[in-house]
C-alpha cells in the first residue's frame, strides 16, 4: 500500500458558522411541525441561519481564514481555491474568485465544484490530484452553503432540515503515515429530479412568473433521497476501504454527510462502526449540505477524537446530482 499512496494531506481545518440559531421551536412558530416531530425524524434540534446580508462568500472566507492560520499558511502562498457549494453568491463569478479577492490570496486559481451535498468530498479529491502531480502544494478546499436562501420557508418538509455553515481544508504534501489512502467518486444524473432548485439557471431563468411559483426554492422527494443515501454511502465506504486495502475495523473516525440522524445510524449499523467511532452534529446544524462534512471533521479534531498522525478517518457523502463518493485518509 505504502508505494502508491496518494501523498496529499490536510493540514489544517477552519469553520463559519452564522450566528443566528434558528431552534425546533422557533419552526413550530413558522410552519405546522412540532419539536417532536423534527427529532424523531431527523435529530435535528437547531440549525444555523444566516443573516439577510450575509452570503456564501462570507462564510466560506471565514472558514478559510481559521484553516489557513491552522496551517500556519499565508493566502498570498496559495495557489489554489476550490469552493464546493450549490448556494453560490450569484450564478457567476464563481464564489471562489470572491472568496479569493477577500482572503488576498493574490497567486491562487481559483473555481467552484458543484455536487451538491458531495461537494467537499468531491473537492477534497480533486484537491488531491493537483498535488500528487506535482502541480500546486497548497491548496484550499471549502464548503460552503447558504441553503436557507433557496428554502420555501412555507413547506414544512424541507424548512426543518436545512441550515448554513461553512467548513474549510488545507491540502497540502504530507509524509507516510497521514494523507488521502484513496477516493471513490460516482454520479448518476438520472436521479436528477429528485433534489433540486428548478428555476434561476439556463433553463428556467427567474422571472416574474417562475418566483411567483416558487421554482426558484429546493424541492425533495424525501423518501427516495432516504433510501438512495443509505445504499449509496455504504457502497462508498466499502469501495474507500477496499481500494486501500484497509479493514473497517482500523478506521478510527466515521463521519458521514449530516442530513438525518436515521440516515446516519441506519449507515453505521450496516457497516458495523460503534457509536463512538460516529461523529454526530446534525442535531445542532441540521443539513449543511456541502458544509456538513468539514465542520464536523473540524469538531472531531477539537475534541480529540481525531489525533493528527494517527486517526484513521472515512468521510462519506450523498447529494444531489445524484451523487456520492468517499474519501478515506490517515489525518
Ligand atoms: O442532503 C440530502 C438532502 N435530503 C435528505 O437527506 C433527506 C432524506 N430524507 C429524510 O430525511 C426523510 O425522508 C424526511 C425527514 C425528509 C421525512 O421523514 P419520513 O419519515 O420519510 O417522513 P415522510 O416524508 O414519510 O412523512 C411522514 C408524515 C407525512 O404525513 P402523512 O402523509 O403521513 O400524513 C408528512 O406530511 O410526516 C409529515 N411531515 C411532517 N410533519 C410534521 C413531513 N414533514 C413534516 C414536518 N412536521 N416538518
Amino acid at each position: 500500500m505504502a508505494e502508491d499512496r496518494l501523498a496529499a494531506g490536510i493540514t489544517g481545518l477552519g469553520i463559519h458558522l452564522p450566528a443566528r440559531v434558528l431552534t425546533n421551536l422557533d419552526l413550530e412558530r413558522m410552519v405546522d411541525t412540532s419539536d417532536a416531530w423534527i427529532l424523531e425524524r431527523t435529530g435535528i434540534k437547531e440549525r444555523r441561519i444566516a443573516a439577510p446580508e450575509e452570503s456564501t462568500s462570507d462564510l466560506a472566507t471565514g472558514a478559510a481564514r481559521e484553516a489557513l492560520n491552522a496551517a500556519g499558511l499565508s493566502p498570498e502562498n496559495v495557489e489554489l481555491i476550490i469552493v464546493a457549494t450549490a448556494t453560490p453568491d450569484m450564478l457567476f463569478p464563481a464564489t471562489a474568485c470572491l472568496v479569493q479577492d477577500r482572503l488576498g490570496a493574490g497567486r491562487a486559481a481559483a473555481f467552484d465544484l458543484e455536487a451538491g451535498c458531495s461537494g467537499f468530498v468531491y473537492g477534497l479529491a480533486v484537491g488531491a490530484q493537483f498535488i500528487t502531480s506535482g502541480c500546486f502544494r497548497n491548496i484550499l478546499v471549502i464548503g460552503a452553503e447558504t441553503l436557507s436562501k433557496v428554502t420555501n420557508w412555507q413547506d414544512r418538509s424541507t424548512c426543518v432540515l436545512l441550515g448554513d455553515g461553512a467548513g474549510a481544508a488545507v491540502l497540502q504534501p504530507v509524509g507516510p503515515p497521514r494523507g488521502i489512502l484513496s477516493v471513490y467518486l460516482r454520479a448518476d444524473g438520472s436521479g436528477g429530479e429528485l433534489l433540486k432548485v428548478p428555476a434561476g439557471g439556463a433553463r428556467l431563468p427567474a422571472s416574474t412568473e417562475t418566483v411567483r411559483a416558487g421554482l426558484h426554492y429546493l424541492t425533495m422527494n424525501g423518501r427516495e433521497i432516504f433510501k438512495f443515501a443509505v445504499r449509496s454511502m455504504e457502497e462508498a465506504a466499502v469501495e474507500a476501504l477496499r481500494r486501500a486495502g484497509i479493514n473497517q475495523r482500523e478506521v478510527d473516525c466515521f463521519i458521514t454527510h449530516q442530513a438525518n440522524i436515521r440516515i446516519i445510524d441506519a449507515l453505521a449499523k450496516r457497516l458495523g462502526f460503534s457509536p463512538d467511532k460516529v461523529i454526530v452534529n446534525v442535531d445542532r446544524y441540521g443539513n449543511t449540505s456541502a458544509a456538513s462534512i468539514p465542520i464536523a471533521l473540524y469538531e472531531a479534531l477539537v475534541s480529540g477524537k481525531i489525533k493528527p498522525g494517527e486517526s484513521l478517518v472515512l468521510l462519506v457523502a450523498f447529494g444531489a446530482g445524484l451523487t456520492w463518493g468517499a474519501v478515506l485518509l490517515r489525518y
